[in-house]
Protein backbone atom coordinates (compact mmCIF):
# COMPACT_ATOMS: atom_id res chain seq x y z
CA UNK A 1 0.00 0.00 0.00
CA UNK A 2 1.64 3.52 -0.85
CA UNK A 3 1.80 6.19 1.16
CA UNK A 4 -0.44 9.01 1.70
CA UNK A 5 1.85 12.10 1.59
CA UNK A 6 1.34 16.17 1.98
CA UNK A 7 2.49 18.57 -0.41
CA UNK A 8 1.51 22.12 -0.24
CA UNK A 9 -2.32 21.65 0.71
CA UNK A 10 -3.16 18.48 -1.29
CA UNK A 11 -2.83 14.55 0.31
CA UNK A 12 -1.98 12.43 -2.32
CA UNK A 13 -0.34 9.03 -2.87
CA UNK A 14 3.70 9.28 -2.69
CA UNK A 15 3.99 8.22 -6.27
CA UNK A 16 1.73 11.38 -7.51
CA UNK A 17 3.66 14.08 -5.25
CA UNK A 18 5.42 16.16 -7.20
CA UNK A 19 7.95 19.55 -6.46
CA UNK A 20 9.46 21.71 -9.10
CA UNK A 21 13.00 21.03 -10.33
CA UNK A 22 13.41 25.20 -9.57
CA UNK A 23 12.22 24.44 -5.66
CA UNK A 24 15.03 26.27 -3.83
CA UNK A 25 14.97 23.48 -1.34
CA UNK A 26 16.24 21.53 -4.64
CA UNK A 27 18.85 23.83 -5.94
CA UNK A 28 20.15 26.00 -2.64
CA UNK A 29 19.39 23.64 0.20
CA UNK A 30 17.32 26.91 1.19
CA UNK A 31 14.95 25.08 3.14
CA UNK A 32 14.28 23.90 7.08
CA UNK A 33 12.75 21.03 8.15
CA UNK A 34 11.35 18.97 11.88
CA UNK A 35 11.38 15.24 12.65
CA UNK A 36 8.58 14.63 15.12
CA UNK A 37 8.10 10.69 16.73
CA UNK A 38 5.35 8.89 16.67
CA UNK A 39 4.36 6.60 19.45
CA UNK A 40 1.34 4.96 20.24
CA UNK A 41 -0.39 7.01 16.88
CA UNK A 42 0.45 10.34 19.16
CA UNK A 43 3.27 13.00 18.59
CA UNK A 44 5.73 12.90 20.65
CA UNK A 45 6.33 17.01 22.12
CA UNK A 46 4.97 18.79 18.80
CA UNK A 47 5.24 21.97 20.79
CA UNK A 48 8.96 21.68 21.08
CA UNK A 49 9.18 20.98 17.40
CA UNK A 50 6.39 23.59 16.13
CA UNK A 51 7.99 26.27 18.13
CA UNK A 52 11.92 25.55 16.87
CA UNK A 53 10.59 25.36 12.98
CA UNK A 54 9.43 28.64 13.51
CA UNK A 55 12.94 29.70 15.21
CA UNK A 56 14.72 28.20 11.70
CA UNK A 57 11.95 29.84 9.34
CA UNK A 58 12.63 33.49 11.26
CA UNK A 59 16.67 32.98 11.29
CA UNK A 60 16.33 32.83 7.83
CA UNK A 61 13.76 35.10 6.80
CA UNK A 62 11.16 32.71 5.41
CA UNK A 63 7.63 33.44 6.08
CA UNK A 64 5.63 30.50 7.47
CA UNK A 65 3.62 29.25 4.43
CA UNK A 66 1.12 27.16 7.26
CA UNK A 67 -0.11 28.05 11.37
CA UNK A 68 0.99 26.07 13.59
CA UNK A 69 -2.71 24.63 14.26
CA UNK A 70 -2.50 23.96 10.38
CA UNK A 71 0.28 21.59 10.55
CA UNK A 72 -1.00 20.33 13.84
CA UNK A 73 -3.75 19.26 11.90
CA UNK A 74 -1.56 17.48 8.66
CA UNK A 75 0.88 15.64 10.81
CA UNK A 76 -2.35 13.64 12.53
CA UNK A 77 -4.21 13.33 9.34
CA UNK A 78 -0.84 11.94 8.30
CA UNK A 79 -0.51 9.36 10.82
CA UNK A 80 -3.76 8.92 10.63
CA UNK A 81 -4.18 7.78 7.39
CA UNK A 82 -1.41 5.85 6.90
CA UNK A 83 -2.01 4.06 10.24
CA UNK A 84 1.41 4.88 11.74
CA UNK A 85 1.35 3.39 15.37
CA UNK A 86 5.18 3.84 16.09
CA UNK A 87 7.77 6.04 14.02
CA UNK A 88 7.68 9.28 12.46
CA UNK A 89 6.58 12.23 10.56
CA UNK A 90 9.12 14.34 8.44
CA UNK A 91 8.31 18.35 7.79
CA UNK A 92 9.56 20.11 4.75
CA UNK A 93 9.80 24.08 4.12
CA UNK A 94 11.47 25.71 1.58
CA UNK A 95 11.59 28.64 0.04
CA UNK A 96 9.45 27.87 -2.85
CA UNK A 97 9.68 27.98 -6.29
CA UNK A 98 10.60 31.49 -7.94
CA UNK A 99 10.40 29.97 -11.92
CA UNK A 100 14.10 30.16 -12.40
CA UNK A 101 17.55 29.70 -10.14
CA UNK A 102 18.85 32.65 -8.69
CA UNK A 103 20.93 33.41 -5.40
CA UNK A 104 19.01 36.06 -4.16
CA UNK A 105 15.71 34.97 -2.40
CA UNK A 106 12.85 35.72 -4.14
CA UNK A 107 10.08 38.26 -3.47
CA UNK A 108 7.79 37.41 -0.62
CA UNK A 109 5.21 36.83 -3.04
CA UNK A 110 6.55 33.78 -3.91
CA UNK A 111 5.19 30.74 -1.35
CA UNK A 112 6.85 28.44 0.66
CA UNK A 113 6.68 24.67 -0.62
CA UNK A 114 5.14 22.35 2.34
CA UNK A 115 6.01 18.71 1.98
CA UNK A 116 5.44 16.55 4.93
CA UNK A 117 5.39 12.55 4.97
CA UNK A 118 5.61 9.35 7.78
CA UNK A 119 7.87 6.64 8.25
CA UNK A 120 6.73 3.81 10.32
CA UNK A 121 9.02 2.32 12.38
CA UNK A 122 7.19 -0.74 14.64
CA UNK A 123 8.47 -1.10 18.28
CA UNK A 124 10.44 2.24 17.81
CA UNK A 125 10.51 2.65 21.40
CA UNK A 126 12.02 -0.81 22.34
CA UNK A 127 15.25 -0.53 19.65
CA UNK A 128 17.51 -3.30 20.95
CA UNK A 129 20.24 -1.00 20.05
CA UNK A 130 19.27 0.50 23.90
CA UNK A 131 20.34 -2.87 24.97
CA UNK A 132 23.99 -2.86 23.43
CA UNK A 133 24.75 0.30 22.75
CA UNK A 134 26.00 2.70 20.06
CA UNK A 135 29.94 2.89 19.20
CA UNK A 136 31.22 5.98 17.75
CA UNK A 137 34.13 7.51 15.88
CA UNK A 138 35.16 11.45 16.13
CA UNK A 139 35.56 13.04 12.56
CA UNK A 140 36.51 17.06 12.29
CA UNK A 141 33.07 18.92 12.05
CA UNK A 142 33.05 20.37 8.40
CA UNK A 143 29.35 21.66 8.57
CA UNK A 144 28.79 25.40 8.21
CA UNK A 145 28.62 27.70 11.00
CA UNK A 146 24.92 28.13 11.79
CA UNK A 147 24.07 24.48 13.02
CA UNK A 148 21.22 26.41 15.36
CA UNK A 149 19.14 26.31 12.09
CA UNK A 150 17.73 22.72 11.07
CA UNK A 151 18.34 22.81 7.11
CA UNK A 152 18.03 20.61 4.86
CA UNK A 153 22.30 20.79 4.48
CA UNK A 154 22.62 17.35 5.08
CA UNK A 155 25.74 16.31 2.93
CA UNK A 156 28.42 16.43 5.78
CA UNK A 157 26.46 14.79 8.15
CA UNK A 158 25.55 12.13 5.39
CA UNK A 159 29.48 12.06 4.49
CA UNK A 160 30.00 11.79 8.37
CA UNK A 161 27.89 8.58 8.62
CA UNK A 162 29.57 6.96 5.90
CA UNK A 163 33.10 7.52 7.74
CA UNK A 164 30.99 5.97 10.81
CA UNK A 165 30.07 2.91 8.26
CA UNK A 166 33.63 2.38 7.07
CA UNK A 167 35.10 2.24 10.86
CA UNK A 168 32.13 -0.59 11.55
CA UNK A 169 30.70 1.71 13.89
CA UNK A 170 27.20 3.31 14.51
CA UNK A 171 27.67 6.94 14.18
CA UNK A 172 29.86 10.24 14.43
CA UNK A 173 30.63 12.31 16.63
CA UNK A 174 31.36 15.81 15.22
CA UNK A 175 34.43 17.69 16.16
CA UNK A 176 36.08 21.42 16.41
CA UNK A 177 39.45 21.76 18.17
CA UNK A 178 39.51 18.45 20.09
CA UNK A 179 36.18 19.30 21.39
CA UNK A 180 32.33 17.49 20.62
CA UNK A 181 30.10 19.39 19.14
CA UNK A 182 27.30 16.86 18.88
CA UNK A 183 26.65 13.33 16.43
CA UNK A 184 25.40 13.38 12.67
CA UNK A 185 21.92 13.74 13.72
CA UNK A 186 21.89 13.32 17.67
CA UNK A 187 23.09 15.91 20.30
CA UNK A 188 26.22 14.12 22.69
CA UNK A 189 26.51 13.38 26.06
CA UNK A 190 29.36 12.11 28.55
CA UNK A 191 28.36 11.31 32.45
CA UNK A 192 31.69 11.41 34.74
CA UNK A 193 31.61 11.14 38.20
CA UNK A 194 28.02 11.26 38.68
CA UNK A 195 28.04 14.85 36.47
CA UNK A 196 26.07 15.04 32.74
CA UNK A 197 27.65 16.56 30.40
CA UNK A 198 26.90 18.05 26.96
CA UNK A 199 27.55 21.17 24.98
CA UNK A 200 26.46 24.31 25.75
CA UNK A 201 23.89 25.40 23.05
CA UNK A 202 25.51 28.21 20.74
CA UNK A 203 25.52 28.20 16.55
CA UNK A 204 27.62 24.84 16.91
CA UNK A 205 24.89 22.53 17.37
CA UNK A 206 21.44 21.74 16.38
CA UNK A 207 19.25 22.98 20.26
CA UNK A 208 17.58 19.52 20.15
CA UNK A 209 14.16 19.36 21.11
CA UNK A 210 15.02 15.74 22.90
CA UNK A 211 18.16 17.47 24.69
CA UNK A 212 16.01 20.36 26.20
CA UNK A 213 13.00 17.52 27.56
CA UNK A 214 16.12 14.94 28.58
CA UNK A 215 18.12 17.92 30.44
CA UNK A 216 14.93 18.92 32.40
CA UNK A 217 13.97 15.57 33.35
CA UNK A 218 17.56 15.01 34.56
CA UNK A 219 17.38 18.21 36.81
CA UNK A 220 13.85 17.82 38.39
CA UNK A 221 15.35 13.59 39.20
CA UNK A 222 17.98 16.00 41.00
CA UNK A 223 20.79 14.73 38.67
CA UNK A 224 23.75 17.01 38.25
CA UNK A 225 23.90 19.15 34.73
CA UNK A 226 27.10 20.73 33.10
CA UNK A 227 26.14 22.56 29.42
CA UNK A 228 30.08 22.83 28.44
CA UNK A 229 32.06 21.61 25.59
CA UNK A 230 33.85 18.25 26.37
CA UNK A 231 36.74 16.82 24.96
CA UNK A 232 37.13 13.46 22.69
CA UNK A 233 40.10 12.60 25.45
CA UNK A 234 37.32 13.36 28.48
CA UNK A 235 34.64 11.24 26.51
CA UNK A 236 37.49 8.55 26.01
CA UNK A 237 37.99 8.52 30.19
CA UNK A 238 34.27 8.77 30.78
CA UNK A 239 32.09 6.63 33.15
CA UNK A 240 29.45 6.60 30.22
CA UNK A 241 28.10 8.29 27.34
CA UNK A 242 24.86 8.52 25.44
CA UNK A 243 23.03 10.53 22.32
CA UNK A 244 19.45 12.05 22.37
CA UNK A 245 17.13 12.64 19.15
CA UNK A 246 13.43 12.50 18.45
CA UNK A 247 14.44 9.53 16.68
CA UNK A 248 16.72 7.35 19.18
CA UNK A 249 15.29 9.20 22.15
CA UNK A 250 18.19 8.41 24.47
CA UNK A 251 20.54 5.83 23.34
CA UNK A 252 23.45 4.75 24.97
CA UNK A 253 27.25 5.14 23.50
CA UNK A 254 29.71 2.36 24.75
CA UNK A 255 32.74 3.22 22.74
CA UNK A 256 34.50 5.95 21.49
CA UNK A 257 37.03 5.90 18.80
CA UNK A 258 37.67 2.22 19.80
CA UNK A 259 37.90 2.75 23.21
CA UNK A 260 35.52 0.87 25.80
CA UNK A 261 33.65 3.44 28.29
CA UNK A 262 33.23 2.15 31.75
CA UNK A 263 32.02 -1.32 31.54
CA UNK A 264 31.88 -1.42 28.51
CA UNK A 265 27.78 -1.99 28.67
CA UNK A 266 25.48 0.75 28.79
CA UNK A 267 25.71 2.73 31.76
CA UNK A 268 23.04 3.20 34.37
CA UNK A 269 22.58 7.15 34.16
CA UNK A 270 21.35 6.32 30.22
CA UNK A 271 19.18 3.86 30.91
CA UNK A 272 17.31 5.97 33.55
CA UNK A 273 17.26 8.86 31.50
CA UNK A 274 15.95 6.70 28.75
CA UNK A 275 13.46 4.95 30.67
CA UNK A 276 12.18 8.78 32.12
CA UNK A 277 12.05 10.50 28.92
CA UNK A 278 9.82 7.85 27.35
CA UNK A 279 7.66 7.38 30.18
CA UNK A 280 7.43 11.52 30.48
CA UNK A 281 6.51 12.18 27.35
CA UNK A 282 4.10 9.79 26.14
CA UNK A 283 2.36 11.61 29.39
CA UNK A 284 1.85 14.68 26.91
CA UNK A 285 1.99 13.24 23.55
CA UNK A 286 -1.26 14.40 21.31
N1 LIG B 1 18.05 14.96 13.74
N2 LIG B 1 21.72 17.42 16.23
C1 LIG B 1 21.54 17.24 14.91
C2 LIG B 1 22.62 17.64 13.98
C3 LIG B 1 20.33 16.68 14.44
O1 LIG B 1 20.14 16.50 13.12
C4 LIG B 1 19.33 16.28 15.37
C5 LIG B 1 18.02 15.70 14.94
C6 LIG B 1 19.58 16.49 16.74
C7 LIG B 1 18.57 16.13 17.80
O2 LIG B 1 17.48 17.01 17.77
P1 LIG B 1 16.03 16.53 18.23
O3 LIG B 1 16.21 16.02 19.62
O4 LIG B 1 15.23 17.75 18.16
O5 LIG B 1 15.60 15.44 17.29
C8 LIG B 1 20.78 17.07 17.13
C9 LIG B 1 16.80 14.42 13.22
C10 LIG B 1 16.18 13.39 14.11
C11 LIG B 1 17.04 13.94 11.81
O6 LIG B 1 17.73 14.63 11.10
O7 LIG B 1 16.50 12.88 11.42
Amino acid sequence: MSRTVYVNGAYLPEEEATVSIFDRGFLMADAVYEVTSVLDGKLIDFAGHAARLARSLGELEMAAPVTDADLLTIHRELVARNEVVDGMVYLQITRGNPGDRDFAYPAASVPGTVVLFTQAKPGLADNPQAKVGMKVVTVEDQRWGRRDIKTVQLLFPSMAKMMAKAAHVDDAWLVTEGMVNEGTSNNAYIVKGGRIITRHLGHEILHGITRAAVLRFAREAQMEVEERAFSVEEAKGADEAFITSASAFVMPVVEVDGVALGSGKPGPVAARLREIYLEEVRKTAI
